[in-house]
């Protein structure tokens, strides 16, 4: 026994000189606390005095510096975060009953408006120097929690709306984010900072956006846990826009409980998005984490959409992995409805869905209402934008990347003919094909795995969750998807948190090159 206990301490501290040595794993000060501690957990060691605000703040600070270099998942470092940790130490002294995300380090992606010595550009160098005229709503709700805004995440530039060509993940201002699982794939866009650095632990919690696919993609390939809500669960009001019809601000966490505690933050009415208020009704009065159920899965009807989602090479790791999710599925005492189809899903899927033109005009309007609203900025339009990219084309890539969907935008002049066919053809879509189908099998979530089934989502403004689901023999993670109804946040909650217990596939990242 006693020499054993000798080995493994000698193996012990090999493996830490050698990781000493490795660029891309940082060691950090030793805390009473775990290395990727829940939000639960730090507020166990807070109230236990083991652990306060300032000292888990640094924890991450030191996180970000170590591993910033390798990942570009970080644009800014909040200058006043220690502040807020200190101020949330201190008012600990004196308060007992707190948020749970009371002193702990979020980030956001850098399209979200804080009114502080952070910037937010959507990673674009056109707004750097612009004045926000406030807080996002979502940021007011985080400050009233008592949350630490740590900084601002890297993203696909413009949120994936700039150009086809634009790498995922990519910014003038932020470089290319990496993934921390294999770093030369993808980690998928537009919200990849906040993915990325939640993955490899340099936030706790970070607040993404999704127009279509921007949370569920990147919590998939990054492995972890991304909330897309309802549109209009959480307010947009100081986000840069795509479109108010599909835009939606949701969380990532590396647990299903640590992106719920997160939501129940951000939701809630916010008179200047009028979405907000209509959606308001489908919160529940005790907060979503009432919904975090061991038994979450039991009776509930889950449509599994095989084809195309579920076509992978016969007999390839993935197709035994998500068989075996299915098996724990019914096991946990769901119903699985198998082989569900959704009516013209191809439609859905290609450019011809009208996604694309509504969007092109509705991102015009938007950004340039967004623009308006500044209280200084280099660019007041999107035609701005765009004669600035060509001004700094060096700095912005201009000849690698393009502009396209920008100046596809500009063209636009408003909703038009074009623009109502192509939303009513959205609607029509969304009405006889996803929702016919979960009435018809009263469903109470779809299975997919991925981020494929994301248009179906985006049209109809709908809200998934992406789990972590395994790893390619490569090790590039992937997820399941668990999308639903308007409103269905409580089921898919419960579906996805039992899913994650009963299988906690998430491993911290292998920085594999
Ligand atoms: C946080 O804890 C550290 C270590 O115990 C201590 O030095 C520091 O004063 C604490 N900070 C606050 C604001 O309580
Ligand atoms: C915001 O951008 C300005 C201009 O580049 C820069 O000087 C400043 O440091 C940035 N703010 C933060 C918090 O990084
Ligand atoms: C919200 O709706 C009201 C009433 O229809 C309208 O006057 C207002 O301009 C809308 N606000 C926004 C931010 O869309
Ligand atoms: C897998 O094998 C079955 C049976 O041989 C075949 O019908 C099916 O088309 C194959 N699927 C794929 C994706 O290769």
């Amino acid at each position: 026994m006693a020499s054993s206990h000798h080995l493994c301490a000698i193996v012990a501290i090999l493996v830490l000189l050698l990781n000493n040595r490795g660029k891309c794993i940082a060691t950090q000060p030793q805390l009473g606390i775990k290395a990727e501690p829940t939000i639960t957990e730090i507020q166990q060691a807070f109230t236990s005095n083991k652990l306060n605000s300032t000292q888990l703040l640094h924890l991450y600070l030191h996180r970000i510096k170590k591993l910033n270099p390798t990942l570009r998942a970080v644009i800014e470092v909040n200058p006043l975060a220690l502040h807020q940790a200190h101020s949330a130490d201190l008012q600990r002294i004196h308060k007992t009953t707190f948020s749970p995300l009371h002193g702990i380090p979020v980030l956001l992606k850098d399209n979200i408006a804080t009114r502080d010595k952070l910037n937010t550009t959507a990673g674009s160098l056109a707004l750097l120097g612009s004045v926000v005229p406030r807080d996002a709503f979502v940021v007011q709700m985080l400050r009233r929690a008592g949350a630490v805004i740590l900084g601002k995440a890297t993203l696909s530039e413009w949120s994936g709306f700039r150009s086809d060509a634009c790498p995922p993940g990519w910014s003038a201002r932020g470089g290319q984010g990496n993934n921390p699982y294999v770093l030369s794939a993808t980690p998928c866009g537009s919200s990849s900072g906040p993915a990325i650095a939640v993955a490899a632990n340099m936030a706790v919690a970070a607040l993404g956006s999704e127009t279509d696919g921007s949370i569920i993609c990147p919590a998939s390939v990054n492995s972890v846990v991304g909330i897309k809500p309802s549109v209009g669960l959480t307010s947009r009001s100081g986000v840069v826009p795509i479109s108010p019809r599909q835009d939606t601000i949701g969380p990532f966490g590396r647990t299903v409980a640590d992106a719920v505690h997160v939501l129940d933050v951000i939701v809630g009415a916010d008179p200047r998005d009028n979405a907000t208020i209509a959606a308001a009704k489908f919160i529940p009065v005790n907060g979503y984490k009432l919904f975090l159920k061991l038994d979450g899965l039991k009776g509930k009807r889950l449509g599994i959409l095989r084809d195309p989602f579920f076509i992978f090479a016969n007999g390839s790791l993935r197709t035994q992995v998500f068989e075996g999710h299915f098996k724990t599925l019914r096991r946990k005492g769901a119903i699985l409805i198998d082989n569900l189809e959704i009516a013209n899903l191809n439609l859905v899927r290609s450019e011809m869905s009208g996604e694309t033109t509504a969007l092109s005009a509705e991102f015009k309007l938007a950004l340039n209402a967004y623009l308006s609203e500044l209280i200084e900025s280099p660019v007041r339009t999107l035609a701005d934008v765009i004669a600035f990219n060509k001004r700094h084309s060096n700095e912005e890539m201009l000849s690698e990347y393009g502009q396209d969907t920008l100046t596809i935008s500009q063209n636009t002049k408003g909703i038009k003919k074009r623009e109502k066919r192509a939303l009513l053809l959205m609607s029509l879509l969304s009405k006889y094909g996803i929702e016919k189908l979960m009435k018809k099998h009263k469903l109470d979530a779809l299975v997919t795995p991925g981020s494929a089934i994301t248009p179906v989502l985006a049209i109809g403004g709908y809200p998934g969750i992406s789990v972590p689901a395994g790893y390619e023999k490569d090790g590039i993670p992937f997820g399941i998807c668990f999308g639903g109804l308007r409103g269905s946040e409580p089921k898919l909650i419960e579906i996805a948190y039992a899913f994650e217990q009963a299988t906690k596939i998430r491993r911290p990242p292998s920085f594999l090159p």
